[in-house]
């Protein structure tokens, strides 16, 4: 660990903003040119022609001349008038239909996803609903009965009925979006739903509420056309397709005159394609997934310091920064983290919902995806660099050297294949063939994690939660990798099934002598089977330390408070309070230390302006804690100590014990594991 405010983030170029993805792709130039023309006539139609559009006071069928340069209509109307004066009401329809067809999108398919349950239902029943009727006959058996009366009523319509396509695919947006950990953070910390709502998902999906106005307001234009085409709504306004719906009414090409329909036509038709090309280039430009990715990547910068790590380490993390490109600018969820693990260790990684505990996993394990991005570190696992391997050579590495176990990972289960199919796809993937073998080890790893053999021809739904995770468990082990991350594989399920899966995965870590990385937002857990254990806070490990050592004599405030946030695993289960306030926001830089704001030992004036490092404070243990930093005077590191212990009123006598032991002895300034 070194400085926080490493400044690792991507420059931010041109070509790297929103705009400038925008501007280099020749669909959204096109798209953008051609709006812009339209608008351009529409606004400008006064200036183009003296005309009004309607007054019939020309003769029939006239020619171009220099008076009318798109000569006239059946009725005597100028064909250029009506052409830029249909473009305003053409356009105000697809705008304003665009605009209500996006609202009710975006307020259905937030509220299902939010809320869920029974309102989920409900709104689910009326997009389905809308969907099957067929859009169309529906918009015309609607204005049917609101003939006449200008063009507001058919908006009114078209907004009406396109909203259905939009809202289910801003529901599943949004669906996805609450699963995430951050905005689930949100909720537990008691934020009101209108402000998760608004601040916490709302601008995540900016992009698709966008492109879902460029195509709803596709729609509208398109239905205006037809609607007005087939003589519904109010064909007395002029709009393109009013125009349309007149020159065939008046057999404008039996008369030669083509372009009263062509012009019209290919308006609408041109019209329609900007819309959909900005659609698409809005979506592509919001949807990382479809632009390829959206961070900036810097070449990877090789690891500044000299690995740091005991010679014989399985897998060593260094110097590892992790970013997700998000509107807002990066989100740093890991910054700077180093650690080991050593062969057959069970590293327990621990801290509140968001700290970036996942982000890690999946980046160390190369199963980040975007936004998500590696921006500088080095991953190596048994001296391979994991993140220099190709997806090949991944492909072949994941499952034999190391594999993976996610919390929902129970889900991962094919709910059509019996769970020995599944077992034996793992195997089979990596060249085991065999029936017996394949048979004999399947039976072995159901021993290895406590479940019995028969459910090997049971499907997935026959399981309880505890024993699919147990499945999935056994697949992870299956080709006996030497590494198995664990991003909290318990958290669904029950405290005694946790338990027992824990004492479970243990046995057979000592067992066949794997390494653990095991993830959890519960320390109290992790303090009973781990070796040694990492604290996370704000994407940085705060705290490394044995996991005697850390129970005993927590170093780091947040440690201290983490540690009594959560009700033991033993002993009577009183109800303990989570550490007050919220982890700072991930997007900024973070001056002095991340958990000033909420630490109950802080020393303004030092902790909240200078650089953090981590620093030695025993055999083996390190915080990035100014408590510990030498350079600090030891009164002011008092006063802060006591003055948390006042505050608390009942003087939490092992913390503060704890801490003036800490300032009594203080740290060599060189021991183990403190690099810079
Ligand atoms: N796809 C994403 N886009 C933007 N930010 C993200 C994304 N995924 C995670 N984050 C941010 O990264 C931080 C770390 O998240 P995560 O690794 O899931 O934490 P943990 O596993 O500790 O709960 C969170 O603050 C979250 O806001
Ligand atoms: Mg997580």
């Amino acid at each position: 660990m070194t400085v926080i405010s490493a400044p690792t983030a991507p420059r931010r170029t041109w070509k790297n903003t929103a705009l400038g993805r925008f501007f280099s792709s020749p669909r959204s130039v096109l798209g953008a040119g051609l709006l812009t023309l339209f608008v351009l006539l529409a606004l400008l139609a006064p200036v183009l022609t003296p005309y009004r559009p309607n007054s019939m006071e020309f003769d029939a069928f006239m020619g171009f001349s220099a008076q009318h340069p798109l000569g006239t209509t059946a009725l005597g109307q100028d064909i250029f008038a009506q052409f830029v004066y249909g473009a305003r009401l053409t356009l105000l329809v697809g705008f304003v239909a665009g605009l209500i067809a996006t609202f009710l999108s975006v307020t259905f398919g937030l509220a299902a996803a939010y809320f869920g349950g029974r309102i989920d239902e409900a709104i689910n029943t009326l997009i389905n609903v809308f969907l099957v009727l067929p859009g169309l006959p529906l918009i015309i058996v609607a204005a049917a009965f609101i003939r006449g009366g200008g063009v507001w009523p058919v908006i009114l319509v078209i907004g009406l009925t396109g909203w259905a396509f939009g809202a289910r695919v801003l529901r599943s947006q949004a669906l996805a979006l609450r699963e995430r950990d951050f905005i689930a953070a949100a909720v537990v910390s008691g934020e009101g739903a209108l402000r998760i709502i608004f601040v916490e998902m709302l601008p995540n999906m900016a992009g698709l509420i966008a492109a879902n106005f460029f195509g709803a307001a596709l729609y509208a234009v398109l239905s205006e056309a037809a609607l007005s085409f087939i003589g519904v709504g109010d064909v007395s306004q002029v709009t393109w397709g009013t125009m349309l719906y007149w020159a065939q009414a008046k057999g404008a090409l039996l008369q030669g005159a083509w372009w009263w329909v062509a012009l019209p036509g290919l308006s609408i038709a041109l019209l329609g394609t900007s819309f959909a090309f900005l659609n698409f280039a809005v979506d592509e430009i919001s949807n990382p997934r479809l632009a390829g990715g959206r961070l900036n990547l810097p070449s990877r910068v090789p690891a500044a310091v000299a690995a740091p790590v005991a010679g014989d380490a399985l897998l060593s993390i260094t110097g590892l920064d992790v970013g997700y490109a998000a509107p807002t600018g990066v989100v740093r969820a890991v910054r700077d983290v180093t650690l080991d693990v050593q062969p057959g260790e069970l590293l327990g990684v621990a801290g509140e919902s968001g700290c970036g505990k996942s982000t890690l996993a999946f980046a160390a394990t190369r199963l980040l995806d975007p936004p998500g991005g590696v921006l500088g570190g080095s991953v190596r696992l048994a001296g391979r660099d994991l993140l220099a391997l190709s997806p090949e050579e991944l492909r072949r590495v994941r499952w034999k050297e190391f594999s993976i176990v996610f919390q929902a990972s129970m889900n991962v289960l094919n709910p059509v294949l019996t769970i020995r199919e599944q077992v034996y796809d793992a195997m089979q993937a990596h060249g085991v063939t065999d029936r017996d073998r394949l048979n004999t080890r399947a039976r072995e790893l159901f021993d290895l994690v406590g479940i019995q053999t028969s459910y090997l021809d049971a499907y997935p739904h026959q399981l309880s939660g505890g024993m699919k995770q147990r499945v999935v468990i056994a697949i992870a082990l299956a080709l006996e990798p030497k590494l198995i991350v664990m991003d909290e594989p318990t958290t669904a399920l029950d405290v005694v099934v946790q338990r027992q899966i824990l004492q479970e995965i243990n046995a057979v870590r000592k067992r066949l002598g794997i390494s653990i990385i095991f993830i959890t937002h519960d320390l109290s857990l992790l303090v009973e089977m781990s070796d040694r254990v990492a604290i996370m806070y704000a994407g940085e490990v705060v705290e490394l330390a044995p996991a005697h050592r850390l129970y005993a004599h927590p170093a780091h405030p947040y440690t201290q408070q983490l540690m009594n946030s959560f009700p033991p695993m033993t002993g009577p289960r009183t109800r303990r309070s989570g550490i007050p306030g919220r982890p700072p926001s991930l997007s900024a830089e973070i001056i002095g230390c991340p958990f000033f704001e909420r630490c109950n030992t802080r020393m303004p004036g030092v902790c909240d302006v200078q650089p953090l490092q981590t620093f030695p404070v025993a055999e083996n243990q390190t915080a990035a804690c100014f408590l510990y930093d030498p350079a600090v005077p030891a009164a002011v590191k008092e006063s802060a100590v006591k003055d948390s212990a006042d505050r608390a009123g009942v003087v939490r006598a092992g913390a503060v014990r704890d801490s003036q032991t800490v300032l009594a002895t203080r740290p060599r300034p060189s021991s183990p594991g403190g690099e810079s």
